[in-house]
């Protein structure tokens, strides 16, 4: 368990960021293709880590991990003695061979096709990038119960998404926060804290922007699975 979680369960949450271990990633390490190091300019990772308090040592279950990149910085930030989970159902196979060819900063990743094969109650963190949008409606109150059974008590499920100027936009591949806040509490998730750190006010909402879609106006959002829910699929 983490030091977040533990503060969490002993009604300790609000300690401020500093008061925890600082985390180091090496993001210019020669390894690191070209392009993820230019998409930190518009995905802040190291301020996004910081928001979400991750530690050395945590659990993390990265949702649909496309090519891999939360995944890698994930993999340093936990380090050695963490734990990577980087989950993808959509054409995994680049992603499976850079896990398999040990193009990771730590041997701490595993690969999973569903979060149904994650560990329950392991988890200090589930993280999704622009993909809650893409689960199918019907199947969300389902695959949000499955998700907060590999949560511990306390640990923090984050999404991050493009968003829509309402509802679930599929062709623009958006989503509004207010409909992830209302499914995810509806599911028995605590709505912990909203960030503006990935907003770009300049997007206007329509389209799925491919081109400069690492910019696209993003909300992120931080839900925590409640303190004292413990266990795993009720
Ligand atoms: C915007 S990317 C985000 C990937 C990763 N989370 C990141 O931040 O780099 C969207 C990813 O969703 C996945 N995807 C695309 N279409 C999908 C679908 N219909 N259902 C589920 N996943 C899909 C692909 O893996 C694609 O890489």
């Amino acid at each position: 368990m983490s030091i977040r979680i533990l503060l969490s369960c002993i009604g300790l949450a609000l300690l401020p960021q500093s008061a925890l271990a600082q985390i180091t990633v090496d993001l210019d390490a020669e390894g690191r293709p070209a392009a993820e190091k230019e998409r930190d300019a518009t995905s802040k990772p190291m301020e996004v880590l910081e928001w979400m308090g991750v530690e050395e040592g945590d659990a993390i279950l990265d949702i649909q991990s496309g090519g891999g990149y939360h995944m890698w910085i994930f993999s340093d930030a936990v380090g050695p003695e963490g734990k990577v989970y980087s989950q993808s159902s959509f054409r995994p196979e680049s992603l499976q061979a850079r896990i398999a060819s040990g193009a990771t900063p730590e041997a701490n990743v595993t690969y999973v096709s569903d979060i149904a094969e994650v560990p329950d109650a392991s988890l200090d963190l589930a993280f999704t990038d622009r993909n809650y949008h893409d689960v199918n409606p019907g199947e969300v109150p389902a695959w949000l119960e499955t998700l907060k059974a590999k949560l511990e008590p306390g640990g923090l499920f984050v999404v991050i998404d493009a968003e829509a100027a309402e509802g679930r936009d599929l062709e623009s591949h958006r989503i509004a926060s207010d409909v992830i806040v209302s499914e995810v509490t509806a599911a028995g998730f605590e709505l912990v804290e909203e960030s503006d750190m990935l907003a770009n006010p300049a997007d206007d909402h329509v389209g799925p922007k491919w081109d400069q879609r690492d910019s696209l106006d993003r909300s992120m959002i931080k839900f925590q699975k409640p303190a004292d829910e413990h266990g795993g699929h009720r």
